[in-house]
C-alpha cells in the first residue's frame, strides 16, 4: 500500500440520497411573495420564473425567453399575459404566445415560439408548482392544516443539504438535546418514550408515547404547568414535514414545513407555525421569534457540514440506528417514488411498516 493509500481516508461510494420527484406539487413561494412582479425561482434545478396575472392566475415558466434567451423573469405582467423585456413578447400561464409587437404576417410556424410551463396553483398561502410539465397532475396540492382561531406564523429559509436530509433533520428527535441543547430539550434529563414509526403508500410517521412535557426553556415557556404530551412527527410524499404537540388541554402546536428541492444539495423549507396556548399569540410570538431563528440557524448550519463533508469524501455512507426513525423510511418512499415504483394504498389501510422502539429524549 502506498503512503498515499495509508493516509487517504477510504473512499465512499459515490452515492447520495438525492431523490428526484418531479411528478408533485411543490411550494416555491409564500403567496404574499408574488405581486405585480415577476419572480425568478429554481426548482429541481430549473431556473422558473412566476407571476400572477392581473385576474390573480399564478404561472410559472422556463425562465428564458424562446426568443432571444433573455430571462423572462426580466419582464413584467400585463393583462393576462408575461411580456419579455426585450422584445415584448407575451406569454399567458401556459406557455402560449399571444403576441409579437410588429409582427404582421403569420406565415411560420408558431409551435417554438411558446415558452415552457409547468402547472401553477395558489393553495393555502403558497404557490406550488407541479414540477413535471409531461405528466398532468395527478391532484390538488398538499392541504396545510386549517386551524381557526390559532396564533400563524409563516417563515421561509434555504438549507444547504438534500430534501431528504432537510426532511430528516425537521423531524428528528435526538438530535435536539444535543445541537439545540437547552432550547427544547436537555441531553442530562431524559426521559425513556416509547416510539411507534409507521410507513404508509405515501406518508410516514412516528408517534411519541408516555413523553413528558420538554425540559428545555421552551417547554417552559409553552406549559409552565407540565401536562400529557402527545407528539406526532410526520412525513408526507414528497416534501412535507410536520410535528405536531399537544400538550394538556390547553397548549396545541403544529409545524408544517414544505421541503422544495431548489438543487440536489439545496432545499427551501416554506414553514407555518400555528400554535395556540393559554398566552395570547401576540405576547408570545415575539418571544419563540428568536428560539425559531436560533433552530433554524443551528440546523442550517450541521446540513451545510454534512453536505461539505459528503462532497468532500465524495459520496455518503450512513450507518443508521434504530434511533433513525423516519430518515430511511423516508428515503424508501422517495427512492420508490423517484424510480416510478407503483405503491398501492394497503386494502385495510394498515401500515406497510410498524415497529415500537424505547428511547431516551
Ligand atoms: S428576447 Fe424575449 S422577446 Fe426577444
Ligand atoms: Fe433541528
Amino acid at each position: 500500500m502506498s503512503l498515499e493509500e495509508r493516509l487517504v481516508p477510504p473512499q465512499t461510494k459515490a452515492h447520495a440520497s438525492v431523490a428526484r420527484v418531479p411528478e408533485a406539487w411543490y411550494v416555491v413561494a409564500e403567496a404574499k411573495a408574488l405581486g405585480k412582479k415577476p419572480i425568478p425561482v429554481t426548482l429541481l434545478g430549473v431556473p422558473m420564473v412566476l407571476f400572477r396575472t392581473h385576474s390573480g392566475r399564478p404561472g410559472a415558466l422556463l425562465d428564458r425567453c424562446p426568443h432571444r434567451n433573455v430571462p423572462l423573469s426580466a419582464g413584467r405582467v400585463e393583462g393576462e399575459h408575461l411580456v419579455c423585456g426585450y422584445h415584448g413578447w407575451e406569454f399567458d400561464p401556459d406557455g402560449q404566445c399571444r403576441g409579437i409587437p410588429g409582427l404582421v404576417s403569420t406565415a411560420e410556424s408558431e409551435r417554438g415560439r411558446r415558452a415552457i410551463a409547468w402547472p401553477a396553483v395558489e393553495s393555502d398561502g403558497w404557490i406550488w408548482v407541479w414540477a413535471s410539465n409531461d405528466v398532468p397532475p395527478s391532484g390538488p396540492p398538499f392541504r396545510f392544516p386549517e386551524l381557526p382561531g390559532y396564533a400563524e406564523a409563516r417563515r421561509t429559509v434555504l438549507a444547504p443539504g438534500t430534501m431528504h436530509a432537510t426532511l430528516e433533520n425537521a423531524l428528528d428527535v435526538p438530535h435536539t438535546a444535543f445541537l439545540h441543547g437547552g432550547l427544547f430539550r436537555t441531553a442530562k434529563k431524559r426521559n425513556q418514550v416509547t416510539a411507534v414509526v409507521r410507513r404508509y403508500h405515501d406518508r410516514a410517521e412516528c408517534e411519541y408515547l408516555g413523553e413528558p412535557r420538554p425540559s428545555g426553556l421552551i417547554g417552559r415557556l409553552l406549559s409552565p404547568s407540565g401536562g400529557i404530551v402527545e407528539h406526532w412527527d410526520r412525513f408526507f410524499m414528497p416534501s412535507i414535514a410536520q410535528v405536531e404537540y399537544k400538550i394538556g388541554t390547553e397548549t396545541h402546536f403544529v409545524v408544517t414545513s414544505a421541503c422544495t428541492p431548489v438543487s440536489d444539495f439545496e432545499t427551501r423549507l416554506f414553514a407555518l407555525v400555528q400554535f395556540r396556548t393559554r398566552m395570547p399569540g401576540v405576547l408570545l410570538k415575539p418571544l419563540l421569534e428568536p428560539f425559531a431563528r436560533t433552530i433554524f440557524a443551528q440546523d442550517q448550519k450541521m446540513l451545510g457540514l454534512q453536505t461539505e463533508t459528503i462532497r468532500r469524501f465524495g459520496g455518503e455512507q450512513f450507518e443508521s440506528t434504530e434511533l433513525d426513525l423516519l430518515g430511511p423510511q423516508i428515503w424508501r418512499l422517495l427512492r420508490d417514488a423517484e424510480r416510478r415504483t407503483v405503491v398501492e394504498p394497503s386494502a385495510d389501510g394498515a401500515p406497510f411498516y410498524e415497529k415500537q422502539i424505547e428511547l431516551l429524549a
